[in-house]
Protein backbone atom coordinates (compact mmCIF):
# COMPACT_ATOMS: atom_id res chain seq x y z
CA UNK A 1 0.00 0.00 0.00
CA UNK A 2 2.05 3.00 -1.41
CA UNK A 3 1.36 6.07 1.08
CA UNK A 4 2.41 9.88 -0.47
CA UNK A 5 3.57 12.18 2.03
CA UNK A 6 3.83 15.67 0.52
CA UNK A 7 4.97 18.83 1.73
CA UNK A 8 4.58 21.92 0.62
CA UNK A 9 6.72 25.35 0.80
CA UNK A 10 9.00 25.77 3.59
CA UNK A 11 8.66 22.46 5.16
CA UNK A 12 12.24 21.57 3.60
CA UNK A 13 13.47 23.60 5.94
CA UNK A 14 12.26 22.12 9.15
CA UNK A 15 15.35 21.07 11.69
CA UNK A 16 16.55 24.69 11.10
CA UNK A 17 13.02 26.83 10.63
CA UNK A 18 11.85 27.79 13.53
CA UNK A 19 12.90 24.71 16.08
CA UNK A 20 10.49 25.72 19.03
CA UNK A 21 7.94 25.84 16.27
CA UNK A 22 8.38 22.89 14.51
CA UNK A 23 10.96 21.09 16.35
CA UNK A 24 14.82 20.23 15.36
CA UNK A 25 13.27 16.92 12.63
CA UNK A 26 14.27 17.26 9.27
CA UNK A 27 12.08 16.03 7.02
CA UNK A 28 14.63 13.32 6.05
CA UNK A 29 14.37 12.42 9.58
CA UNK A 30 10.73 12.19 9.64
CA UNK A 31 9.96 10.51 6.65
CA UNK A 32 13.13 7.66 7.59
CA UNK A 33 11.15 7.56 11.04
CA UNK A 34 7.84 6.40 8.71
CA UNK A 35 9.65 3.97 6.86
CA UNK A 36 10.22 2.16 10.07
CA UNK A 37 6.54 1.84 10.43
CA UNK A 38 5.16 1.67 6.69
CA UNK A 39 7.66 0.31 3.93
CA UNK A 40 6.26 1.81 0.90
CA UNK A 41 6.02 5.24 1.24
CA UNK A 42 7.20 7.94 -1.22
CA UNK A 43 7.80 11.82 -0.33
CA UNK A 44 7.62 14.94 -2.61
CA UNK A 45 8.65 17.86 -0.41
CA UNK A 46 8.37 21.15 -2.55
CA UNK A 47 7.98 24.87 -3.00
CA UNK A 48 5.91 24.83 -5.61
CA UNK A 49 2.12 24.66 -5.38
CA UNK A 50 1.90 23.57 -9.14
CA UNK A 51 4.11 20.54 -8.81
CA UNK A 52 1.80 19.62 -5.58
CA UNK A 53 -1.26 19.96 -7.71
CA UNK A 54 0.71 17.45 -10.40
CA UNK A 55 1.60 14.95 -7.77
CA UNK A 56 -1.95 15.04 -6.45
CA UNK A 57 -3.30 14.45 -9.90
CA UNK A 58 -1.05 11.32 -11.13
CA UNK A 59 -2.11 9.45 -7.88
CA UNK A 60 -5.38 9.17 -9.76
CA UNK A 61 -3.53 6.71 -11.89
CA UNK A 62 0.02 5.52 -10.24
CA UNK A 63 -1.16 3.36 -7.39
CA UNK A 64 -0.82 5.62 -4.66
CA UNK A 65 -3.34 4.58 -2.10
CA UNK A 66 -3.24 7.38 0.47
CA UNK A 67 -1.70 11.06 0.67
CA UNK A 68 -0.55 12.42 3.72
CA UNK A 69 -0.56 16.14 3.11
CA UNK A 70 1.44 19.27 4.88
CA UNK A 71 0.52 22.19 2.82
CA UNK A 72 2.45 24.44 4.66
CA UNK A 73 1.27 28.01 4.63
CA UNK A 74 -1.04 27.01 1.34
CA UNK A 75 -3.02 25.95 3.96
CA UNK A 76 -4.63 29.50 4.52
CA UNK A 77 -5.19 30.35 0.98
CA UNK A 78 -4.75 27.80 -2.09
CA UNK A 79 -8.22 27.44 -3.68
CA UNK A 80 -6.50 25.52 -6.06
CA UNK A 81 -4.60 23.03 -3.69
CA UNK A 82 -8.10 22.45 -2.21
CA UNK A 83 -9.66 21.96 -5.34
CA UNK A 84 -6.99 19.30 -6.46
CA UNK A 85 -7.75 17.52 -3.19
CA UNK A 86 -11.19 17.69 -4.02
CA UNK A 87 -11.06 15.47 -6.91
CA UNK A 88 -9.04 12.14 -5.61
CA UNK A 89 -10.60 9.24 -5.30
CA UNK A 90 -7.73 8.31 -1.98
CA UNK A 91 -8.08 9.39 1.11
CA UNK A 92 -5.55 12.45 2.26
CA UNK A 93 -4.63 12.74 6.04
CA UNK A 94 -3.82 16.60 6.33
CA UNK A 95 -1.06 17.02 8.89
CA UNK A 96 0.80 20.23 11.00
CA UNK A 97 3.41 19.82 12.98
CA UNK A 98 2.44 22.69 14.98
CA UNK A 99 -0.70 23.61 16.61
CA UNK A 100 -2.32 26.09 13.92
CA UNK A 101 -5.18 26.96 16.35
CA UNK A 102 -2.98 28.75 18.76
CA UNK A 103 -0.87 30.65 16.90
CA UNK A 104 -1.60 33.81 14.59
CA UNK A 105 -5.23 34.18 13.38
CA UNK A 106 -3.94 33.83 9.67
CA UNK A 107 -3.03 30.39 10.85
CA UNK A 108 -6.73 29.52 12.35
CA UNK A 109 -8.12 28.53 9.40
CA UNK A 110 -7.56 25.69 6.69
CA UNK A 111 -9.38 26.24 3.67
CA UNK A 112 -8.21 22.29 3.30
CA UNK A 113 -9.42 20.68 6.01
CA UNK A 114 -13.07 20.79 4.57
CA UNK A 115 -12.35 18.41 1.65
CA UNK A 116 -9.65 15.96 3.45
CA UNK A 117 -10.34 12.87 5.85
CA UNK A 118 -8.82 13.70 9.17
CA UNK A 119 -6.47 16.47 9.72
CA UNK A 120 -3.65 16.53 12.83
CA UNK A 121 -2.46 18.91 14.16
CA UNK A 122 0.06 19.89 16.57
CA UNK A 123 1.95 16.66 17.70
CA UNK A 124 4.75 17.42 15.79
CA UNK A 125 7.16 15.10 14.19
CA UNK A 126 4.79 12.52 15.48
CA UNK A 127 2.11 13.79 13.95
CA UNK A 128 3.30 12.39 10.52
CA UNK A 129 3.21 9.13 12.18
CA UNK A 130 -0.43 9.55 13.81
CA UNK A 131 -1.27 10.09 9.71
CA UNK A 132 0.24 7.46 8.26
CA UNK A 133 -1.81 4.93 10.47
CA UNK A 134 -4.93 7.35 10.04
CA UNK A 135 -4.32 6.97 6.33
CA UNK A 136 -3.72 2.83 6.86
CA UNK A 137 -7.06 2.53 8.75
CA UNK A 138 -8.79 4.52 6.11
CA UNK A 139 -7.61 2.37 3.44
CA UNK A 140 -8.40 -0.76 4.90
CA UNK A 141 -12.32 1.02 5.58
CA UNK A 142 -13.00 1.55 2.04
CA UNK A 143 -11.89 -1.95 1.09
CA UNK A 144 -13.96 -3.16 3.82
C1 LIG B 1 2.46 24.20 9.12
C2 LIG B 1 1.62 25.37 9.65
C3 LIG B 1 1.49 26.47 8.62
O1 LIG B 1 0.76 27.55 9.16
C4 LIG B 1 2.84 26.97 8.19
O2 LIG B 1 2.71 27.94 7.17
C5 LIG B 1 3.76 25.89 7.77
C6 LIG B 1 3.79 24.67 8.57
C7 LIG B 1 2.73 23.15 10.21
O3 LIG B 1 3.17 22.05 9.85
O4 LIG B 1 2.55 23.42 11.40
O5 LIG B 1 4.52 26.01 6.83
O6 LIG B 1 1.72 23.56 8.07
Amino acid sequence: MRILIANGPNLSQLGHREPDVYGTATIADIVAGIREIHDDVEELTTEYEGALIERLHATRTDGTAAVVLNPGALTHYSYALRDAVTLLDVPVVEVHLSQTAAREPFRHHSVISAVVDVTITGAGAYGYELAVLAARRLVAARGA
